[in-house]
């Protein structure tokens, strides 16, 4: 039996794991004094800069409380209600966001795409952004949304975001990327966050940050910034202009602090990396699709499932073909953690 504690034993989701102390020290600090409300304080400002800083160029920001709320009013800005935003068929915002994405959008309709490892499939773009444009008894291709890093772990590379970038502009389409693993992409491929961004032709990125070590901030990231003033009313239209701004703020900016941001999504990578090795090593295992962040997909015998849940292990094992399993690592997980899974894993595969 395993004596790994049972938060230990929690390899759901990245949302599961708590925050990073010098985030909790940052809010702490910014608990003291006065501060002017909804944006206007100075530590939202720094944010900007910062981030200004980080994409080597002047950017706009727009500090949230979920992922979901940045998808949404990103596309919602990005598209007329009569519009389409082109996504993959496994995305966040065409499964996990309860319409979220259609009705901040007032109507526009999400069109699903395939392609291998949850990224989408450049001739199927290439077909799908001229579909019917134009024509007034359909929707108008209005915006593409990619994933990176995607929903089952794999990481576009700079030449695939260029290619489905091009594809996009030379059909006058918008570019959003829903980055809610943006520093887990960026820490796997090493590139620099412009080129990841704005340099491949994205408009507008949701820039997470709660499953990679914040409390409860997340932001937009604004490249274009002619859509500044209508997301700034969107925000508040949602309810989503924080009063206490400061302390999205300071947790943002801890986050950015000494690249807090990049040690802990090369930490979560590494444990992914970590959980892979020790399961390629497990003949009963068989790894499925590639885990370039830090979320793994594998397929498992019955029993092995049955006998990690017995044990108290938590990860979703029920949503897709009967076997197949995910794993998620995040910042918060240590070496031991992974090799107890491991252990636990090939004692159950007998
Ligand atoms: C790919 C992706 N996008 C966006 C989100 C937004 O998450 P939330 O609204 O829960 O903060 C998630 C969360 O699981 C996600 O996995």
């Amino acid at each position: 039996m395993s004596t790994a504690s049972p938060a230990a034993r929690i390899f759901s989701s990245d949302n599961t794991a708590g925050t990073s102390p010098e985030i909790i020290e940052a809010v702490t600090r910014a608990a003291s004094g006065q501060a002017l409300p909804y944006g206007a304080d100075d530590s939202t400002a720094a944010v900007r800069r910062r981030l200004s800083d980080v994409f080597e160029r002047d950017v706009d920001v727009l500090l949230v409380s979920t992922g979901s709320a940045a998808n949404a009013l990103s596309l919602a800005a990005l598209t007329p209600p009569w519009g389409s935003v082109l996504c993959h068929r496994d995305s966040h915002i065409n499964n996990d966001e309860c319409g979220a994405p259609e009705f901040y959008t007032a109507g526009a309709k999400l069109v699903a795409l395939g392609g291998d490892d949850a990224k989408i499939d450049p001739e199927e773009l290439r077909t799908a952004a001229r579909h019917k444009a134009g024509d007034v008894h359909s929707v108008e291709p209005s915006v593409v949304s990619i994933t990176q890093a995607t929903e089952t772990g794999a990481v576009y590379t700079l030449d695939e975001i260029r290619t489905l970038g091009a594809t996009a502009a030379e059909a006058g389409l918008r570019l959003h990327m829903d980055g809610a693993r943006f520093a887990g992409a960026l820490a796997s491929l090493g590139c620099t966050p412009a080129e990841l961004t704005w340099r491949a032709g994205v408009d507008l990125l949701s820039f997470g940050a709660t499953k990679n070590g914040t409390m409860t901030a997340d932001a937009i990231v604004v490249f274009d910034r002619s859509l500044t003033a209508e997301l700034a009313f969107r925000t508040k239209r949602a309810g989503q202009l924080a009063a206490k701004m400061r302390f999205h703020a300071a947790q943002f900016d801890a986050y950015l602090t000494d690249d807090l941001w990049l040690r802990n999504a090369a930490h979560a990578n590494a444990m992914a990396a970590r959980l892979q090795e020790g399961l390629k090593a497990i003949p009963e295992v068989g790894l499925l699709g590639a885990a370039d962040a830090n979320i793994l997909f594998c397929r498992l015998p019955q029993q092995v499932i049955e006998g990690l849940l017995a044990e108290g292990y938590a990860f979703y094992h029920d949503r897709w073909e009967p076997g197949v399993v995910r794993f998620v690592t995040s910042f918060a997980t240590t070496p031991q953690d992974v090799d107890d899974l491991l252990q636990a894993v090939g004692r159950h595969a007998g």
